[in-house]
């Protein structure tokens, strides 16, 4: 069947009147979280507190190369599937990340010799991903983190796997092979570090817009950018004039904005929790306020929903030892002083036209929105 895009008015919201979900529904925007298949299956706790704050799930590796075929072409779908329909199931929209990356893919696949053998895995691949769950899928992340100044090409291009195997060209084949394994879902780019000062993010930015403008030039079915907003533990990064007018070009290009992975790290911050909770609420609302002002602006997606299952606990833990906490809400599912930053930040944004797939026509949270 094939899932409504937009947040279902039939989800029980119960006492959500304050939920980051209806925060954000009320604007046009979306908010979610991504999140493992293993911390939510049997976990009707932590169920129930996604549920509560949470319009969307991004499986965070579920749909990844490695992760659904790690040892062989051979595709292992058990963990994706059961994603799929506890999002269907609790009218969750569900964003897919992601078709095409350099990391997360397997050794046996970088073994497929450059030339036809490449193309024919891409193809084959996004097909079997994306054609599997057709309809089913609000967003994909298409390409993720394609770009790399220091590779040292003049477009700043990644030198990946799939760039040296195919050549530049391999992002509009997986865009149009996207569009056409899912004509129903929205098609995104997804990438890090374009909020920050400095030459490199400025690159980021170049090659980013570079990148954006062929693709849009050339027809290529995409329609959105994900910007992956993993903030840094401290404050005066945030190049907010260059940002808005990265913005300011992608929406020129009529493409909409995500925040697609958004967190605080904070590993270089104090110990004492309060301390440390008001900076990164600090961080984030000085980021997400001017941000959440931008007409191109659709979703707000967390890399994770709570402190006790972030990554960053293996990813990039904390000096002291001490568990991280750069979500909106903590280890026992309690609502921290970023959680009201962001709801802060949602409830002064502006208004704008909802993010909605080709599927659904009516404004998410409307009186006849699907359910
Ligand atoms: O589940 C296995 C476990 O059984 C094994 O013991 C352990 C040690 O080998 O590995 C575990 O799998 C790890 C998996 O996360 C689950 O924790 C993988 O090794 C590890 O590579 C994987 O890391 C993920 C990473 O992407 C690479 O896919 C992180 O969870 C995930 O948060 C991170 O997310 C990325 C986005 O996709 C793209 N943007 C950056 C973001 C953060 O790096």
């Amino acid at each position: 069947m094939a899932q409504s895009v937009a947040p279902s008015s039939e989800r029980n919201l119960g006492d959500q009147e304050a939920s980051l979900a209806l925060r954000a529904r009320r604007k046009g925007l979306i908010f979610g979280a991504a999140e493992l298949h293993d911390f939510l299956i049997d976990n009707a706790e932590y169920q129930a507190a996604f549920l509560r704050d949470c319009d969307l799930l991004v499986p965070m590796n579920e749909l990844k190369f490695y992760d659904l075929r790690p040892t062989s072409p051979d595709f292992d779908f058990t963990a994706a599937d059961w994603m799929v329909s506890f999002a269907s199931s609790n009218h969750l929209l569900l964003r897919g990340h992601t078709l095409v990356w350099g990391l997360a893919f397997p050794p046996w696949a970088k073994l497929v010799p450059p030339g036809r053998d490449a193309e024919r895995l891409l193809v084959d691949h996004i097909w079997a991903v994306a054609g599997r769950y057709r309809g089913l899928v609000h967003s994909w992340d298409v390409v993720n983190e394609a770009i790399e100044p220091y590779d040292g090409r003049p477009d700043f291009l990644r030198k990946s796997y799939w760039l040296n195997a195919l050549g530049e060209d391999y992002i509009e084949l997986a865009f149009r092979t996207a569009a056409e394994a899912d004509p129903h879902a929205l098609l995104c780019y997804n990438d890090y570090q374009l909020e920050r000062i400095g030459a490199y993010d400025n690159q980021r930015r170049e090659g980013t817009l570079k990148l954006l403008d062929k693709l849009v030039s050339k027809g290529v079915p995409i329609h959105a950018v994900g910007i992956q907003s993993h903030l840094p533990p401290n404050r005066n990064w945030f190049a907010e004039k260059e940002f808005m007018s990265f913005l300011d070009s992608v929406h020129r290009m009529g493409l909409r904005t995500i925040i697609s992975e958004f967190e605080v790290g904070e590993e270089s911050l104090p110990l004492d929790i309060a301390e440390r909770d008001a900076l990164v609420a600090q961080i984030a609302e000085d980021f997400l306020t001017p941000v959440l002002t931008h007409p191109s602006l659709s979703m707000v997606v967390t890399w994770g929903l709570s402190d006790r299952y972030t990554y960053r606990i293996t990813y990039s833990p904390r000096s002291d030892g001490f568990p991280p906490r750069p979500l909106p809400i903590d280890a026992a599912f309690q609502r921290k002083p970023l959680w009201w930053a962001m709801a802060r930040a949602l409830d002064n944004a502006p208004g704008r036209a909802p993010l909605l797939g080709p599927l659904v026509t009516n404004p998410p949270g409307s009186q006849n929105s699907p359910g």
